[in-house]
């Protein structure tokens, strides 16, 4: 591990194009970052921690389309902000290329563009998850809940979840959590912009690490009903670690909370297409198909909203265009909603 001025001597050596300093006032350190040249965006950084400051330095607009003259730009594995590549496909770049997002490097449109290939309907199938969180959201907090914990929240794409959530419950708190560095950096500069909204940095695989986490429990009431999605990212978990996080989230929640969750299913899914995914992504994800049988038991001990389990399109379509699974379709995305109920005798927060 390494010491504090060692940490900021190699973000220094790094990217020698800023001038990086620390600053300590009023009890609380922060890391200041200025461009030394024109043309470089952002000009000024400021981070209360140095692998944020890594991570927004790495994605200065002049790293984007050029990599190969930054070599120096990543982090080197154990330093603050490693983790972060640009040039392996992610998860989050890659739904974000899919979705028409511009957040996104030649890696990433290379792994979707693969995907597209063999898989057309992916992007019909993104989109109608995005509608369907919209959907499930706006459900919850007409039901009176306003508190929201959104796992593998992904890049921040519009309506974020505080959007949608605010605008039936205007004091909705939201905590949005990722493991993705530049899922982290865009949502702490995006999305966080009051005191209503955290951002929480935790491996879905831990899960009782992102439960009791100083930064959640300070925003987030477990003694009162909450909201928790899963949405698009137990797929990407080994099936243990999938089931883990549920129970550890269906454990802590309070009577009268809602779980959200949408995943991909290898119940009539084509198994080649499976393969064909985790190929496109590498070493960098792993997929897995649950049984739809699998999924519905997610949900066990709670009280799933009408429609019940279904495919992604089809949960509550408000007449949107997205509304039925598109018939040529080789795979099946499965999505539901929730209640924890009153009468379960050993809850304990
Ligand atoms: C396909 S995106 C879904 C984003 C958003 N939930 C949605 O449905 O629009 C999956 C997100 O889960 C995150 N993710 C994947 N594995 C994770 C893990 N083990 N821990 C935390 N986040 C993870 C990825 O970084 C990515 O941002």
């Amino acid at each position: 591990m390494l010491r504090s001025h060692e940490a900021l001597a190699a973000v220094r050596a790094d990217f020698p194009r800023f001038r990086i300093w620390r600053e300590d006032a009023c009890g609380r350190v922060r890391f200041v970052s200025r461009s030394r040249c024109s043309g470089l965006n952002p000009h000024t950084v400021v981070t209360a921690d140095l692998g944020e400051l890594r991570v927004a330095l790495t994605l200065a607009k002049p790293c984007r389309d050029s990599l190969a003259t930054f070599p120096a730009c990543e982090p080197a594995p154990g330093q603050p902000g490693s983790g972060l590549s640009l040039h392996r496909a992610s998860v989050a770049r890659v739904y974000d290329y899919v979705l028409g997002g511009k957040d996104h490097y030649p890696a990433d449109r290379a792994a979707a563009e693969a995907m597209l290939g063999m898989f057309p309907e992916i992007g019909n199938m993104a989109r109608a998850n995005r509608a369907f969180l919209t959907r499930a959201i706006r459900h919850v907090a007409r039901h009176g809940v306003d508190q929201f914990i959104d796992l593998g929240a992904g890049l921040p794409t519009s309506p974020n979840t505080h959007e949608t959530a605010r605008r039936i419950m205007p004091g909705a708190r939201v905590a949005y959590v990722d493991h993705d560095p530049m899922v982290l950096a865009h949502a702490r500069a995006l999305l966080a912009v009051d005191d209503g909204i955290s951002v929480v940095a935790g491996d879905l695989r831990d899960p009782a690490a992102i439960l009791a986490s100083p930064v959640l429990r300070t925003l987030i009431d477990f003694h009162q009903p909450v909201c928790v999605l899963l949405v698009s990212v137990l797929h990407f978990l080994p099936a243990g670690d999938a089931d883990a996080v549920v129970a550890a989230v269906k454990d802590l929640m309070a009577p009268g909370s809602y779980l959200i969750i949408s995943a991909g299913t290898s119940t009539g899914t084509d198994p080649a297409l499976i393969t064909q995914v985790q190929a496109a992504y590498g070493d960098t994800a792993q997929v897995t198909g649950r049984s739809e049988a699998e999924i519905t038991a997610w949900f066990d001990g709670l009280l799933l909203a009408r429609p019940g389990l279904v495919d992604v399109w089809s949960w509550r379509p408000d007449g949107a265009r997205l509304t039925r699974r598109p018939p040529q379709a080789r795979a099946r995305f499965l999505a539901g909603v929730a209640l924890k109920p009153a009468s379960l005798p050993q809850w304990q927060p």
